[in-house]
């Protein structure tokens, strides 16, 4: 059952509203910092806020949405605390490291912003309709800004709306492989090249309220993590003080869509496969355990709420090779030839609308990290300062690697953005091409 992955009616969203303040008044000064997080960033107070913070207990957490909260809570008072200031902060104190360790640790999903923190669990909803991305607002945010909660609200609505249409589509469409049935699987197939391609223009209403300046020079700075962050002045990553002596080193990415499961479920359940890209890594090749490197994808899944986790890995497990297989093996024993066309066809259109829905994504990349890095301005004040992409773009020009300055940007999660998401989007598009 679906519940036993934490997948509600609203996909990978929970199920009501996040709760938007922990209900024991014992947590009031994580709260009060959270409330006011946007004003102390601004002021540049946050730090010496959080530096006279008690350690609270994580004692008073009771239901699982309190644990959500404070993993919420905390994870926007931790890339507060290390990107707010002229330089980012290399050491987390006790007061965040302690409880969000240990917060991280009963969810099972790292003491980082991840987009569960940003995202998944940080909405509130005017309606009972959560795709509805008008009436979507965020419960936090570090400019305060309503770019930013726009820019949280696009994935949340494009969540709700791929939660109620498509994963049910998904799986039956795996159902209709599994009986042979084609003509069902076939129908299935353009059905979920019409949600996903719904969800693409949900996409594209980005910039009705995110204005690309403000997400590159105001937001974009606090969603970084810490790996792959050393021209941004993380060379060790971050470390996590745990009062003393105790505590260590780590390099954790940051918040992208990347980590939604949404869209790891269709790459899944479709069969496409994402390989190891050559240089998401400029820090150090060669991650992963055991000196066998992950793929990017399998690498967040890691980042992904457990439940959520387990899923994709039941499906992969359940269905390996998704829909390619599957529809490879039916075309081998299906005598009729319209009936072949007929699946190579729709299996075809489900992966371009996948790769198409990539292709609107890299253009709003274009638009929103790669056009204002040029329009640079390198050393103009703090926010550039923090900027990550500048930052890059600077160690770029002095290292002069390939000549070219956009392979040198960084996303927030720590790729290599633009070599790293064609590569995604070529191989949606390689999942299309069917063995004859
Ligand atoms: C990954 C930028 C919004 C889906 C990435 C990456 C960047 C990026 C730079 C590479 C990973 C990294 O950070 O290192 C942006 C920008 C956005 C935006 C600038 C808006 C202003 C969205 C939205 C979605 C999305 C709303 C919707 C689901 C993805 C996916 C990946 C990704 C799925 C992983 C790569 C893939 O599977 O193709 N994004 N993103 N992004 N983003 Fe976005
Ligand atoms: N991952 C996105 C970026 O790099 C948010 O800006």
């Amino acid at each position: 059952a679906l519940e036993d992955f934490d997948v509600t009616g609203n996909g990978f969203l929970p199920q009501d509203q996040p709760l938007n303040v922990l209900p024991d008044s014992y947590y009031e000064p994580w709260e009060r910092l959270a409330k006011d997080l946007p004003l102390l960033l601004q002021e540049q107070t946050l730090r010496s806020r959080v530096d006279r913070l008690p350690v609270l207990s994580i004692n008073h957490l009771k239901t699982e949405a309190e644990w959500r909260r404070a993993y919420v809570v905390l994870g926007f008072l931790t890339h507060g605390y290390v990107w707010g200031g002229d330089k980012a902060a290399e050491i987390l104190p006790p007061s965040i490291s302690v409880p969000l360790l240990a917060v991280s640790n009963h969810l099972s999903i790292p003491p980082v912003a991840t987009y569960a923190a940003v995202n998944l669990w940080n909405f509130r909803s005017s309606s009972s309709d959560f795709s509805d991305l008008d009436s979507l607002t965020a419960l936090h945010t570090y400019t305060g800004t309503p770019d930013e909660s726009w820019f949280y609200m696009v994935s949340v609505a494009m969540e709700s709306l791929g939660g109620r249409a498509l994963i049910p589509l998904l799986l039956s469409s795996l159902q209709s492989c599994s009986a042979k049935n084609s003509p069902s699987l076939i129908s299935s197939l353009s059905e979920i090249t019409a949600r996903i391609n719904e969800v693409g223009v949900l996409l594209d209403r980005m910039d009705e309220h995110c204005d690309p300046s403000v997400f590159y020079h105001r937001i974009r700075p606090f969603l970084a993590g810490s790996k792959n962050m050393a021209s941004a002045g993380l060379p060790r990553g971050v470390f996590y003080d745990e009062g003393n002596g105790k505590g260590e080193w780590r390099q954790l990415r940051g918040g992208s869509n990347g980590q939604s499961s949404m869209i790891q479920l269709m790459d899944v359940v479709l069969g496409v496969e994402h390989k190891v890209t050559g240089d998401s890594n400029p820090d150090r090749p060669g991650h992963g355990d055991g000196g066998k490197e992950m793929s990017f994808h399998q690498e967040v899944r890691a980042y992904m709420p457990e439940g959520h986790r387990r899923f994709l890995a039941h499906v992969e497990e359940r269905w390996p090779g998704g829909l390619r297989r599957g529809v490879e093996g039916l075309l081998e024993g299906t005598a009729r030839e319209e009936e072949r066309i007929g699946l190579r066809e729709a299996f075809k259109a489900a992966t371009d609308a996948l790769a198409g829905f990539r292709n609107r994504h890299l253009r709003i990349v274009t638009r929103y990290i790669v056009i204002p890095s040029r329009q640079g301005g390198v050393g103009q004040g703090k926010a550039t300062k923090l900027n990550l992409a500048t930052a890059s773009s600077k160690l770029a020009k002095t290292e002069e690697k390939e000549g070219s300055v956009n392979a040198e940007l960084t996303g927030t999660g720590g790729t290599a953005l633009l070599p790293f998401l064609k590569q995604s989007r070529d191989e949606t598009f390689r999942a299309g091409e069917l063995r004859r």
